[in-house]
This record gives structure tokens, sequence and C-alpha cells, in this order.
């Protein structure tokens, strides 16, 4: 199993201040050191955590390939060609959300995504779409010609600390997830077969599959068990675990987790 290690969250940090440290380029060279594949920041549009000026030294410095997410905006796109990083992931974007709620509405923008698939394609950055795992995303995905989809495990994650981590007596309870343990079991096979059949359907169309959203130390080891599955980006854990046990050694115990 591959890992992309999504180094935003160091950024958010830097940006609780407006300082200029932590620098998530000083990252970079630990993402490697600690053997993981990849490094994936997302260049929002309002520049919330990376900005330009880190997006463009990540990528001109990074020994490992660097996987940009980004929205569908003209903008965003032409900053992408610019920057050529290694991949370009497609995610939506809202301006209000904490973070990325959901996966592309692949339908309602399917002539958009093909026309920004080519076009990044054609400047040498290859594509990947961040989709919920439906039949249906994947399929069109695959007619748009991207080389890889990832799939969304935001709701596999969700259950699985609604179910493990007694969320109900914290902060951040999912309301709409506060359900009795037999139901919530049912959900949480539900999403991990949604997750197996959904990686089947898009090997059997030629995508590569990646997977991320909510991951962490505990949820991940069922879903490095579908067959398929060839990377996974994780940002948040890594980071806030970092705080205590060094950010090497947080990458180095994913990867302990994943290999
Ligand atoms: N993959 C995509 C497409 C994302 O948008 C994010 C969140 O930025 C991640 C992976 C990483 O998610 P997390 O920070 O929850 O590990």
């Amino acid at each position: 199993m591959l890992l992309g290690v999504n180094i935003d969250h160091i950024a958010v940090l830097r940006e609780a201040r407006k300082i200029n440290d932590p620098d998530p380029l000083d990252a970079v060279s630990l993402v490697k050191r600690a053997g993981a594949d990849q490094i994936t920041i997302h260049l929002r549009e309002d520049r919330r955590h990376i900005n330009d000026y880190d997006a463009t030294r990540i990528i001109e410095n990074s020994q490992l390939p660097v996987n940009l997410e980004c929205a569908i905006e003209k903008e965003i796109i032409e900053k992408v060609i610019e920057l050529k990083p290694h991949r370009a992931t497609i995610v939506p974007e809202k301006r209000e959300e904490v973070t990325t709620e959901g996966g592309l509405v692949v339908a309602k923008n399917f002539q958009t995504l093909k026309d920004i698939t080519k076009r990044l394609q054609t400047n040498g950055i290859e594509v990947s779409l961040f989709i919920d795992p439906s039949q249906k995303a994947i399929k069109l995905s695959s007619e748009i010609g991207a080389d890889w989809i990832e799939l969304h495990t935001g709701l596999y994650s969700n259950i699985y600390a609604m179910l493990f981590s007694n969320l109900t007596y914290t902060k951040h309870s999912i309301k709409e997830l506060e359900l009795p343990r037999d139901r919530l079991k049912e959900l949480l096979e539900k999403s991990l077969k949604e997750l197996v059949d959904s990686t089947a359907f898009a090997n059997s169309l030629g995508l590569k599959v990646a997977a991320g959203h909510g991951l962490n130390y505990q949820n991940v080891k069922e879903i490095c068990k579908i067959n398929g599955i060839i990377e996974l980006n994780i940002g948040q854990c890594i980071v806030a675990r970092s705080v205590f046990t060094g950010f090497e050694n947080a990458v180095t115990e994913m990867l302990r987790l994943i290999k």
C-alpha cells in the first residue's frame, strides 16, 4: 500500500498565528526519510492553509511525487498547470466547510471535468477524481478519462468513530450517526462493502484506486484489506500525532500499519 502524506495541517497550525512556522516544506524531507511515497497538499481557493508560495516550493523541492488537490475553478486549474505537480486530484470545495465533505458530483460537472482532465493530462499531469463510492460516479470517471479515482472514506470513518470512540460524550459528535450500536455495525459493514465493490468496479474499468479522508491509526486496518486500493492519502491524524511523537515517527507508525 502506498502512502501519500497530506501536510495541509502543518500550514493550518501556522495560519492559526499568521506567522512563518511551522513551514510545511520542512515536512517534505521527513516524509521521504520515513519511507512514505507521496506528498499531498490542497491549494484551496481561499488559501486558508497551503498558499501559492508553499505549493511552489514544495513542488520544486520534493523528491517525492506531489499530489495537488484542487477545485473545479478556472483560476485554480491554471495555477495547477503552472505548478506542474505529478498529479492533480480534483475535489469539491465549499468555502464554508471545515474540510472536504463528500465527493465530486460527477454527473453535474461531467463536461467541465472532462475538459479539465484533458487539459491537465496534455500538460503532463495525471488526474484523479475524489468521489464517493458509487458505481455511477466511477463509470462517469472512466468516461471522463481520469487516471485515478480517490474513494472518499469519510462516511466509513465517521461511522467507525461513532461506534468505537464514544463520540457522544465529546464535543464533536455526529448527530445523524447517534444510533444504536447494532445499527452502526450494520452501517459500517455496508460502507465497507461499498468501498470493496467500488474498488473492484473501478479496477475492472482500468482506473487506479486511492482512498482517503478521515483515516487514522485505528480505522485504517480494514481499508488496507481491500484488494485493489493501492494508495491512501492521510493527513490530519498524522499531524495530530506528531505533536506528541514527532512528525517522522508519526509517519513511520502509519507506514507500519499499512505496508
Ligand atoms: N484525500 C482528500 C481528497 C482530501 O481532501 C483529504 C483532506 O484534505 C485527505 C485525503 C486527507 O484527509 P485527512 O486529513 O482526514 O486524513
